[in-house]
């Protein structure tokens, strides 16, 4: 097989970018595209003469397929992923991959014992500015990692059926996901919702990943402004990733401090600052879902590790719901610790009247 047959359910805000790109993309043939709103399906698929139109799920399975992408609302992906695997299909789900832990387990589950690849479409870690981050952290060009720290902000569009912390945090949790290659220990985070009760809109996540490591988002439909930034913070040299800046994504600072005792008081500590160069690597602007839908046909056809596989997807939605725990526990720790595909929370580090309200809220 050089090339797969794939599919598209969903064509409302975002299904739209899958299609271009799976008819553009050299390895895949777009099929067919659904979409439970005929209308919608009609004006989005009219540049597309020779695919094929479907008004459910059902009749989507009646075609000849190798795969499908989803990119329907959060709460339709378990239902929708587990029939097309069923039936046999590869499957690429947009992020995040279910609406709770125990669906995303479920869905890897099965596409286990359906020996089928299950993908999430963490899309920023197919763009060229993330791959270049990780080929620096990777290189050891930072040193030891102290922090990470993102601004994710917008004047946003709000969701119905998930907080923000579902709709943009899942970018910075695969992020780290992707660049440290190890799980978070615990989290806590604080959020308020302004326009609709229990969907917040505005959320701060402290992610620890053990080793003096730390993570902070924050996330927001609500600011005035738009910022989407990064900042990894290294022992010796730190970078700043400002998606917004097309042409200087990525900028590395030769800054940092040196830490040393004292000579005449061994106690005390003395900190020399460094402010050396600052640099721009080179960075390709190619389309990050060019690379994301291909590499899903790669996987396929060729058969290379996926690195957006659904046990990372199930990681993210596992922070996702635990900071939303965290949350409803007035900012409570929830720590994590991985059995196969399940976990255990439990809170910790906090007082006795936290504790109690985060019991009643189980
Ligand atoms: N990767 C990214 O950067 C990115 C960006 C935006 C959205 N997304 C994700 O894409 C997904 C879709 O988001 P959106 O904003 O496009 O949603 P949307 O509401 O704009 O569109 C969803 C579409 O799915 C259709 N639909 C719903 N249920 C269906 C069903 N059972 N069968 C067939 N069609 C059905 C609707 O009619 C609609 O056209 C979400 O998971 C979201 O998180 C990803």
């Amino acid at each position: 097989m050089s090339r797969i047959k794939v599919a598209v359910i969903g064509c409302g805000y975002w299904g739209p970018n899958l299609i271009r790109n799976f008819s553009a993309c050299p390895r895949t043939d777009l099929v067919a595209v659904c979409d439970a709103d005929r209308d919608r399906l009609e004006t989005v698929c009219a540049p597309y003469g020779e695919v094929a139109l479907a008004d459910s799920v059902e009749q989507l399975l009646q075609l000849d397929l190798d795969a499908v992408a989803i990119a329907t609302p959060v709460s339709t992906h378990f239902p929708l992923a587990s029939k097309c695997l069923e039936a046999g299909l590869n499957v690429l789900i947009e992020k995040p991959l279910t609406g709770s832990a125990e669906t995303a387990a479920a869905l890897v589950e099965l596409a286990e014992q359906q020996n089928r690849l299950l993908m999430v479409d963490h899309t920023y870690l197919f763009g060229n500015p993330v791959r270049k981050i990780k080929s620096l952290i990777d290189n050891d060009e930072l040193g030891e990692l102290f922090y990470a720290d993102g601004i994710r902000i917008n004047l946003g569009l709000f969701q119905r059926d998930i907080n923000v912390i579902w709709d943009l945090a899942p970018h910075d949790l695969s992020i780290m996901d992707h660049i440290l290659g190890k799980p978070a220990r615990s989290i806590s985070s604080w959020g308020c919702a302004h326009a609709e009760a229990m969907i917040e809109d505005v959320a701060y996540i402290n992610v620890d990943f053990n080793d003096h490591l730390m993570a902070n988002f924050h996330v927001n439909w609500l600011s005035p402004v738009k910022v989407r930034q990064m900042i990894f913070a290294g022992k010796r040299k730190s970078l700043v990733f400002n998606e917004l800046n097309s042409t200087e994504p990525v900028k590395v600072y030769d800054r940092g401090i040196d830490v040393m005792p004292t000579a005449n008081d061994r106690r005390r500590l003395q900190i020399g600052y460094r402010t050396g160069d600052v640099w721009s690597p080179h960075i390709d602007s190619a389309e990050a879902l060019l690379n994301m839908v291909t590499h899903f046909a790669d996987c396929i056809i060729d058969g290379v590790s996926c690195i957006s596989d659904g046990r990372s997807g199930l990681r993210v939605v596992r922070y996702l719901e635990a900071a939303t725990r965290s949350i409803r526990a007035q900012g409570g720790r929830i720590v994590l610790s991985e059995q196969g595909n399940h976990f255990q929370e439990t809170t910790h580090g906090i007082g006795h009247g936290e504790r109690e309200l985060f019991t009643n809220i189980q």
